[in-house]
């Protein structure tokens, strides 16, 4: 498939895990891709992996509005129209209301909520010419909360409803937007936790597919909305998730 032969497309957070199987996804169907992320080492080093005369790497911290309209401002310079925003860069630190620090949770509203907003806000004027779209990843946690994940929850919870609201303002105006909800994924993010065997275990009592998702399982997703394939398919917050969402929670029966 070829979906994004000239097609530019942003994923922020593309240095790991998700964004970077996303990223990994839209080269191989062609796009011309600009990644950023705010760890410059990682960025580097996920930029080896594609073609550098149709990739562009940006360091770019997404809480920072100047610094991501920056990067679509050097996407359209370079390629000349911007077509789609992957807004995915993320971080998930624990906590309940009663014990999230101030900082952790000020942090993940930044990055994950409000960062989903800056990268909708900078884009949307590029995006409004090419009647191109944007898909969020929010999260599983979206949709029904975590346990020990107060702020992170409350970010995806936003950008579920933020999504929504982006589809209903633009949607007469050519722009789509979507989420995808991942279910647990195998990334930076969940690595340490994925260390941990009976944690594991237990989880994946509760699985229907019997395993965590991977990066490509949620980016074969997210290239699908992007592209024409899903061009009736306006404010969907897509569990990608192997069915979890669909369980009500109690273990299998044998
Ligand atoms: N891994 C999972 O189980 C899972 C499940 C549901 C949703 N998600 C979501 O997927 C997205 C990607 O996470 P991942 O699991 O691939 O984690 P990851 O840690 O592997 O990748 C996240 C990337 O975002 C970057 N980043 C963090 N803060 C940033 C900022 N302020 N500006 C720019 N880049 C920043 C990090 O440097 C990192 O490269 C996140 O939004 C996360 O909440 C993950």
């Amino acid at each position: 498939m070829n979906r994004f032969k000239d097609k530019t497309v942003i994923v922020t957070g593309a240095a790991s895990g998700i964004g970077r199987g996303v990223a990994k996804r839209f080269a191989e169907e062609g796009a011309n891709l600009v990644i950023c992320d705010i760890d410059q080492a990682k960025l580097e080093h996920a930029a080896r992996e594609f073609e550098p005369e149709s990739m562009l790497a940006l360091h770019c911290d997404v809480s920072n509005f100047g610094q991501i309209e920056s990067v679509v401002k050097e996407a359209v310079k370079r390629f000349e129209a911007l077509h789609v925003i992957v807004n995915n860069a993320g971080v998930a630190p624990e906590g309940s209301a009663l014990d999230v620090s101030f900082d952790d949770w000020n942090k993940t509203i930044a990055t994950n909520l409000t960062g989903v907003f800056f990268g909708c806000r900078a884009a949307s004027p590029e995006l409004l010419k090419t009647r191109g779209c944007i898909v969020n990843t929010a999260s599983v946690s979206g949709l029904g909360a975590d346990w020990g994940l107060c702020a992170y929850n409350a970010a995806k919870g936003g950008v579920v409803n933020l999504t929504r609201s982006i589809a209903l303002d633009f949607g007469r105006r050519g722009v789509r937007a979507n989420s995808v909800c991942p279910s647990l994924t195998e990334t930076g993010m969940t690595k340490d936790m994925l260390e941990d065997e009976a944690l594991v275990a237990k989880f994946m009592e509760r699985l229907p597919l019997g395993r965590v998702a991977q990066p490509a399982d949620i980016a074969a997703v997210v290239a699908f909305l992007s592209s024409d394939d899903a061009r009736f398919v306006n404010g969907v917050n897509m569990p990608v998730d192997g069915g979890v969402t669909a369980s009500n929670g109690q273990p299998p029966q044998e």
